[in-house]
């Protein structure tokens, strides 16, 4: 499947042949996708691997979940209605072909 990144500045960062069920933030810090820092891991709770899902794409990714949430209000000044966590969002068929927007995290 593919997947791609927009990181801050506009640069896209198009990754093909990516496996399913990993999440989509273990593909941006493999791949060094600039903004990716995903200090805690993946375990929800650093909110550094934040990312906008594109419009199109929201309504398949769906929203956080209530403890995702709360990491996203660590960061409201970024938080926009499409916020998510990439560590968050686990990658299936369904979803080839998503395109996010890396977010600023002010670090
Ligand atoms: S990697 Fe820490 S919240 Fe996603």
């Amino acid at each position: 499947m593919t997947v791609t990144f927009v990181e801050e500045g506009g640069a896209e960062r198009k990754f093909e042949g990516v496996e399913p069920s990993q999440s989509l933030m273990e593909v941006g810090r493999t791949h060094g996708v600039s903004g990716i820092l995903a200090d805690c891991g993946g375990a929800c709770a650093c909110a550094t691997c934040h990312v906008y899902v594109d419009d199109a794409w929201m309504e398949k990714v769906g929203g956080a979940d209530a403890i995702e949430a709360e990491m996203l209000d660590l960061v409201s000044e970024f938080q926009k209605p499409n916020s998510r966590l990439s560590c968050q969002i686990r990658l299936r068929e369904e979803l080839d072909g998503l395109r996010v927007e890396v977010a600023p995290n002010g670090y």
